[in-house]
């Protein structure tokens, strides 16, 4: 019933509520005074009805006195019969006026006003006579009987007036009972109103309420559907992105595979004859090694795990310094230009890594205007807010150092920007691209703590905006673009290498002897240890970091101890060992990544050679 009730009134139950208690109070109002009205009619006819008894009472008065003289001839007596006499004219006159709203009533009294004062006028007649002539004379005229009849009629005619009255007065109190019952019924109906439409409300409002917790409890389980189902699609697409990224690793490494075994296999073969021509195809397998090693660095740069070295960079003097390098690598139909911002701040990144994703996207940017076109480096000062930061997920607000590369290119479409980030994926085709460029430039960018945005429009160009966070240094370290070039060894310097893998011991002594250094073999720190204790002349510890006995960081650290000042470089494949933390290299640190080309091996020692003599 509450329930149909609820439907009913829907959600207006206060309103209906309020409108029934305003009708209530409006009906309570008329009906008091409806109840007052007629309360003031039962009162008048009250009064009629006692002016009545009042008039009649005087006119028994009268009678009284008139008897009482008669009978004593006593002045006195005659004192009722004169009181009467003096108030009875203002009593008419106001029962008159009492009746003056019932014609009927008024008529009638009318009619008995003239008995009245011919029942007065007999009075004071035998009054009169009892005085003037004595008792028999009065005695005889009231024995005429004439007073007696006027009396009877007066009574008849009181009795008549005071009937008619009393009738009214009982309809009148009748109607006034009914009023009253019908106020009572009005105020129970206001009250039982009131009552069920607040059960009502309060029986709408818990079921609203059960319904709200209803939906909502739906609403959770939508959203619990909707999480599984969006982690399984996430968990399809990490899938997905594994598969693509081993696939591509697999597709990129059998090739260089290939062409190493083939070359190797083939300069064997010629060899074995005694035939010229095996350098041509050595050089060829060399080729497929160093673009194995580049593609294991470019993996590493995008799963963030390359050893970086972080500098105080302007990076306005950068893009300067390499600016050259760009031109050269854009071509003659490229137009470059350089805007660089005014009083830019420092950025703390590392510089050949820098070097590198700028290289990157500018070859990205030649790529995508085969026909020519026009490219800009630019450089600015930047204020992330807290607005974008909300926006990308990740981001910190703050301060950075924009490096934007834009193209007056192809531009790319909606899916292709998706998927740029994506290691391996590429547009191009399988001589010119691999598809990490983006992927490596993105790794190093996070790695840096910066943010890499691409903005693009189809057949107008692209513009990949680099942010890298701002330095707070006094100033800039210097960075020359490093050129790899084959330096032999000045003097004899001999070179403590320590590697416990017997094939790369074997192959790194060759490449330090074909170097021109003097080389010191040991298979582990032990074996190093022992040859630093003796009195034999060493110039630089090579040594690999991850060993079974002692790493080369311990080892190190002895030496220094036996050796004071002596100059040491830390070689390795792994990313995460003891002279790289969370990505970076420790300060003052010589590193030198695994695989290592000769050209990188002679930079990275006269490097560290020259800085000792200095
Ligand atoms: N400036 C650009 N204009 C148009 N398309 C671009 C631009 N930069 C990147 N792309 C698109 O994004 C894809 C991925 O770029 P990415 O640099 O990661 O790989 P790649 O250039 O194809 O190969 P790699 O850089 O390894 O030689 C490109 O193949 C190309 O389709
Ligand atoms: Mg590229």
């Amino acid at each position: 019933m509450l329930d149909r009730l609820a439907n009913v009134f829907g959600a207006r139950v206060p309103e209906v509520a309020g409108a029934a208690l305003i009708f209530i109070f409006g009906l309570t109002f008329w009906l008091g005074t409806r109840y007052a009205e007629q309360a003031e009619w039962v009162r008048h006819s009250l009064q009629v009805e006692m002016k009545l008894s009042g008039i009649y009472a005087l006119l028994k008065d009268a009678e009284l006195g008139q008897r009482s003289y008669i009978l004593t001839g006593e002045a006195d007596f005659l004192q009722p019969f004169l009181r009467a006499k003096t108030e009875l004219p203002d009593e008419i006159s106001e029962l008159k006026a009492l009746l003056s709203d019932n014609e009927e009533q008024f008529e009638a009294f009318k009619e008995a006003v003239p008995i009245i004062e011919r029942r007065l006028a007999y009075a004071e007649e035998t009054i009169s006579v009892r005085r003037q002539q004595g008792f028999d004379a009065a005695q005889a005229r009231v024995l005429q009987r004439y007073g007696l009849k006027v009396t009877e009629e007066l009574r008849d005619r009181f009795q008549a007036l005071r009937t008619v009255e009393h009738g009214l007065l009982e309809k009148r109190e009748a109607d006034m009972l009914r009023t009253v019952n019908v106020l009572a019924v009005a105020v129970m109906m206001a009250f039982l109103m009131t009552l069920l439409a607040l059960s009502a409300w309060i029986f709408r409002t818990r079921r609203d309420t059960a319904d709200i917790a209803t939906a909502n409890k739906l609403l959770q389980e939508t959203i619990a559907d909707r999480d599984v189902a969006e982690m399984q699609i996430r968990q399809m697409q990490k899938v997905e992105a594994v598969g693509q990224l081993t696939g591509g690793i697999a597709h990129d490494f059998n090739n260089m595979l290939a062409v190493i075994m083939s070359g190797i296999g083939l300069a064997q073969k010629r060899l074995q004859r005694g035939q010229d021509g095996a350098e041509e195809f050595l050089n060829g397998a060399l080729d497929g090694a160093n673009r194995a090693a580049t593609l294991v660095k470019r993996l590493l740069a995008f799963s963030r795990q390359q050893p970086l070295a972080p500098k105080a960079i302007d990076a306005n003097k950068f893009v300067a310094g390499i600016s050259e390098l760009i031109s050269r690598a854009l071509g003659e139909m490229i137009q470059m230009e350089t805007i660089l911002g005014g009083g830019l701040w420092l950025t703390h990144v590392d510089p050949v890594q820098l070097e590198n994703s700028i290289l990157n996207l500018c070859v990205n940017a030649r790529d995508a205007m085969p026909d020519g076109g026009c490219l800009t480096v630019e450089t600015a000062n930047c204020h992330l807010d807290d607005r974008y930061a909300r926006l990308h997920p990740g981001i910190p607000a703050g301060q950075y150092v924009l490096i934007a590369v834009t193209d007056t290119g192809t531009g790319m479409s909606t899916d292709i920007l998706h998927k740029a980030f994506d290691p391996f994926f590429t547009t191009k085709d399988a001589t010119k691209g691999t598809g990490l460029g983006l992927s490596q430039v993105y790794g190093f960018v996070k790695q840096s703590g910066g943010h890499v945005k691409i903005y693009s429009e189809i057949g107008q160009g692209s513009t990949v905006k680099i942010y890298l966070p701002r330095h707070y240094a006094v100033e800039a370290e210097r960075h020359d673009v490093v050129v790899h070039e084959v330096i032999r060894a000045k003097g004899a310097e001999t070179v403590l290498l320590v590697e416990d893998d017997v094939r790369v011991l074997e192959l790194t002594t060759a490449s330090l002897r074909e170097l021109g250094y003097t080389v010191l073999v040991a298979g582990g720190a032990k074996d190093a240890l022992a040859q630093l204790d003796s009195d034999v002349e060493i110039d630089l510890l090579l040594t690999d970091i991850v060993m079974p006995e002692m790493n080369g960081r311990k080892l190190a650290d002895a030496a220094e101890k036996l050796r004071p000042g002596l100059k040491v470089i830390f070689m390795t494949g792994f990313t995460k060992n003891a002279v790289v933390h969370n990505g970076v290299l420790d300060p003052g640190v010589n590193f030198l990544a695994k695989p290592f080309s000769l050209e990188e091996l002679s930079a990275k020692i006269c490097e560290v050679l020259e800085t000792e003599r200095a």
